[in-house]
């Protein structure tokens, strides 16, 4: 390959967000490009896969809260648990970054900046719901309430799961927060939007190139164009897990603003560690190739959103945006009941991730269908095509070659016109890799397993062995299988490069692209390369298992700290505007009595209450809470509502008692 010829690639996968883990279901895309990339690589050219955790937004926010964590702490943790995920699948990533990071700040920050000095940005007032005990504005999601439409009780605020209506969350019938419980208001904030029609033309120029979207993919972009592109809203306000927009204190940059930003700060990270001029790879006239791999469900943020961020910044578009579609399993959602909602980790504790990268190879095409990971055809594929086919044919003929000549190959081939035959077929080969038609690749591959095969069926070394002065042709015989099963190792070494190296080594040799042959070269011993899927294996993997409950053990010290008392509440009376909350006025065995507010009112009315006892911590830190301070905190268990537990008044209990 001449210099001139050696592209420039930079590859991105989708940033999965850092509040949950890497299932199979997410895999398919970055199986998909790994393995685009290992090809690029492997035929030479200067290609980079950059990636990044997501690590933004409300979700991530409170689910840190949730667990009394900062979110740097859980996305510290994501982080480390994806990357593990990764490379154990053989994903292999130049740099795997988080969003959360110095390089997305600037970067984010010069991307609005642009944006706002090209009179991009406009600012509107909305009004969303809001959780007033809470303190905080709701996402859709995180409302919810009866369906406006069919009544389905317990429906998200964006979309009802029974009859599949979409609404706002104000449309939502008795709505509640699912943050706290409370019964969210309609509130007014300022929010900043880029305003999408500016780019609507250079939008459509962009598209009208065939090679940057899929026509399946354009298809749906027109009917965007069609309805009219509504302006985007790019601002959450506080408290909020993100970047603070660098002029509107108590403003944040929504998780959307900086998520793909990431991909350029990761690479930037990339650049600074490796020196690599990432100008080279994002100016305006930059002659690198930028790739997107994502799913469906995000198109409208890539091919609209982003480009129109890229173009008013100054930076270059993508060159093409790769959209594949969703996983089903044995032809249903992946579904956590039937056990086939597969973390990667539990997938990886049952089998070996090459399984999972050749099956995805053989069903993956280069359209948005759907891809079906049926269960038996897993196995029964992945045992005739790599074990039956592939590796049979290495197992077949490599002990005589060990065993007979010393581990010498032949120093001539015995067909090299089949061998030429199988390099022939690089061209169709590559342009299908080139073209993500993996499928195709995968049936020409296994064709040429089918010849290889027959070769040495024709010839049964096994029969030679056993005669007398054949010895040389037993020798040629292994020798040209041995190079075509080389040939076949090659071209599937990006979809198998953990197989690839183990075949490397059994070979002493590289395994390149349209490789020499072999000739009067040692080989090492055989070693067992892969072996057959078994039933029990996949049986294991989609067992039904309840999720394990996370314990965090206290230490003793720790809760030898916590002064638990008998608490004789004497007074309980509703609060105005608090939906769960009650005011206790309760006796502790001191002087003066104690005002705390507990969240019981779903299990009783205050007068069920005066009169009985509790448990409760005494020395809780007194909290500052939106209707008073809070002095203490009352221990009731039970799931909810009606089943939360208090002493009965006769129970013996006196206040101020000390418990423990
Ligand atoms: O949909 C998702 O999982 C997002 N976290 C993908 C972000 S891709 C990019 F834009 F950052
Ligand atoms: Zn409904």
């Amino acid at each position: 390959m001449t210099d001139s010829s050696v592209r420039k690639i930079l590859v991105t996968s989708a940033l999965p967000y850092a509040n949950g883990s890497i299932h199979i279901g997410h895999l398919v895309e970055y199986i998909q490009t790994d393995i685009w990339v290992r090809f690029q690589k492997l035929r030479g050219h200067e290609c980079y896969y950059v990636c990044a955790d997501d690590a933004h937004g409300t979700p991530i926010m409170l689910r840190a809260q949730q667990g009394g964590i900062h979110p740097e702490e859980l996305i510290a943790g994501f982080n480390a648990e994806h990357q593990a995920d990764f490379r154990d699948f053989g994903i292999e990533f130049d740099n795997y970054y988080s969003t959360h990071s110095p390089e997305n700040r600037t970067l984010a920050g010069q991307i609005y900046q642009s944006l706002k000095d090209g009179g991009h940005i406009i600012s509107r007032t909305i009004s969303q719901a809001y959780d007033p005990e809470k303190q905080m504005f709701l996402p859709d999601r995180f409302v919810r309430g009866e369906c406006p439409k069919c009544g389905a009780k317990d429906q998200y605020g964006d979309n009802c799961e029974a009859c599949g209506a979409t609404y706002n969350p104000t449309d939502l019938k008795n709505p509640v927060s699912a943050v706290s419980g409370a019964t969210p208001i309609e509130k007014d904030s300022e929010h900043f939007f880029v305003n999408l029609s500016d780019f609507e033309t250079m939008l459509q120029e962009w598209m009208s190139d065939s090679k940057v979207l899929h026509p399946a993919v354009k298809h749906k972009l027109n009917e965007w164009f069609e309805t009219g592109l509504q302006a985007w809203d790019i601002s959450r306000d506080a408290p909020y897990f993100g970047f603070e927009i660098p002029d509107h204190p108590g403003k944040y940059f929504y998780v959307w603003l900086d998520a793909p930003v990431g991909y350029m700060a990761s690479f930037k990270n990339l650049c600074d560690k490796q020196k690599l001029d990432f100008n080279e790879f994002w100016s305006a006239d930059s002659k690198a190739e930028l790739y997107h791999f994502i799913g469906k469900d995000i198109v409208y943020f890539h091919s609209l959103f982003w480009p129109a961020m890229l173009t008013a910044a100054g930076f270059r578009k993508p060159s093409a945006i790769f959209v594949h579609g969703f996983l089903t399993v044995d032809g249903q959602k992946m579904s956590k009941s039937r056990g086939t909602f597969v973390n990667a980790r539990t997938y990886l504790e049952n089998l070996d991730p090459e399984y999972l990268r050749y099956y995805f190879a053989a069903k993956l095409g280069s359209g948005v269908d759907d891809l079906d990971l049926n269960l038996d055809d897993f196995i029964q594929r992945v045992n005739s095509d790599l074990v039956g086919k592939i590796v049979n044919i290495a197992s077949r003929c490599s002990g005589f070659i060990t065993k007979r000549f010393d581990g010498k190959l032949a120093a001539s081939l015995a067909d090299s016109e089949l061998y030429q035959s199988f390099l022939d077929k690089e061209t169709v080969i590559a342009s299908a890799y080139e073209n993500r038609e993996y499928n195709k690749l995968v049936r020409e591959i296994m064709a040429l397993a089918d010849r290889a095969n027959q070769y040495v069926d024709e010839y049964k070394p096994w029969v030679m062995a056993k005669q007398a002065g054949e010895e040389a042709q037993l020798q040629a015989v292994c020798s040209q299988a041995l190079n075509l099963f080389r040939v076949l190792m090659s071209y599937l070494s990006p979809i198998l490069p953990l197989m690839a190296n183990k075949v490397e080594d059994f070979l002493a040799a590289a395994l390149t692209w349209k490789p020499e042959p072999l000739l009067d070269h040692s080989i090492n011993k055989f070693k067992p390369l892969m072996k057959r899927i078994e039933q029990k294996q996949v049986d294991a993997m989609i067992e039904k298992k309840e999720p394990e409950p996370e314990v965090e053990f206290v230490d003793y010290e720790d809760f030898a700290k916590v002064d638990l008392r008998i608490a004789h509440i004497v007074k309980a009376e509703h609060i105005e505007g608090a939906a769960k909350l009650l005011r206790l006025t309760l006796d502790v065995g001191e002087e003066k009595t104690r005002n705390v507010f507990a969240g019981i009112k779903d299990a009783y009315t205050p007068e069920e209450l005066t009169g009985r006892f509790t448990l409760m911590v005494a020395n809780l830190k007194p909290r500052k809470m939106r209707f008073g301070l809070s002095e203490g905190m009352v221990l009731a268990a039970g799931p909810g509502k009606k089943e939360i537990f208090l002493l009965q008044p006769d129970d013996g209990a006196k206040a101020g008692m000390r418990v423990k």
